[in-house]
């Protein structure tokens, strides 16, 4: 079993990210702009904006942290992301979700101008996506391609199978993992809660991608001996043995499981720092279209 380990080769990729801001820099482009709007006092949200904002910094990026309260009127969100769009100097930006129960957070995503929405999730970026036109990926599926790619896993003709369907990391990934693409070719099958006999389609995969949002969803007698198993899942669970009180377990029992498989994700320290430097990589684009 070997670990796919996303915080080293997170590493690497935002080295070389800095390494083309210096060299975008000297040749006397502008530093790469990212904003991000956070709408109230959700913990976990916090803590991904604010992984976000200290990534920039560590690349050479500029970065813009919005943060309103979680009253905010979703007209103000509005002419927030209107702001955002016409301001030349920021290259690309990101409304965190989940948003407040009273704002729409399709209305706040569709209208965000696709040239800026690095987080890919405007429907023209997932339309192009799903087209294989140029366009931005949405963060956690491109940093899986990532892993996938740096790896060197074949994915050529191998079954894929997908749990969840969500619009930010089931539905694209299983569309990507099915493009005709370098990573990619693969027979795909996705599955989600309302699946009957999930076992059978998931002991079946040659790559298992989890990301349904339940800890330690899948045991080892889910998973194929061989397989490679990417887990997107982070949750905190009580621990006592823990100083905290809790420690960080993914969407899959890591500790049975991974002796089965060929390849696995750990969590934390697997798909999750690659979803920034993703990120961080969708603006470095930005800005090169720009240019
Ligand atoms: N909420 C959970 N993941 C994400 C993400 O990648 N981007 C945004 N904007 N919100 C999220």
């Amino acid at each position: 079993m070997q670990l796919i380990e996303g915080k080293v080769v997170s590493e690497e990729v935002k080295e070389s990210i800095a390494r083309e801001v210096a060299e975008l820099t000297a040749r006397g482009v502008k530093k790469p702009h990212l904003a991000a709007v956070l709408v109230g006092e959700d913990g976990a949200s916090r803590t991904y904006v604010s992984g976000k904002v200290k990534a920039c910094e560590r690349v050479g990026f500029n970065s813009t942290l919005i943060e309103l309260p979680v009253e905010t009127p979703e007209e103000k969100l509005l002419s927030i992301v209107d702001d955002l769009n016409r301001n030349e100097d920021i290259d690309g930006f990101i409304v965190q979700l989940p948003l407040p129960d009273h704002m729409d957070e399709e209305k706040v995503t569709m209208a965000i101008d696709p040239a800026k929405d690095v987080d890919g999730f405007h429907p023209a970026s997932l339309g192009k996506m799903m087209l294989n036109m140029p366009t931005y990926i949405s963060a956690t599926p491109l940093g899986i391609l990532k892993l996938i790619e740096h790896y060197g896993i074949e994915t050529n003709g191998k079954h894929c199978v997908v749990i969840g369907r969500s619009h930010i990391v089931g539905l694209p990934i299983s569309v990507l993992m099915a493009r005709k693409e370098k990573i990619g070719n693969c027979t795909v099958t996705m599955t989600h809660s309302r699946t009957v006999n999930l076992e059978e389609h998931t002991r079946r995969a040659d790559i298992l991608i989890v990301a349904i949002g339940s800890p330690r969803f899948v045991k080892a007698d889910m998973v194929k001996e061989g397989a490679v198993v990417i887990d997107v899942g982070i949750h905190r669970i009580p621990d006592e043995s823990k100083k905290s009180g809790f420690r960080l377990v993914g969407d899959v029992a890591f500790d049975e499981v991974s002796p089965r498989c060929s390849y696995i994700t750990p969590v934390p320290g697997g798909v999750g720092p690659m979803t920034i430097a993703s990120l961080l990589l969708n603006t470095l684009e930005a800005v090169k279209r720009k240019a």
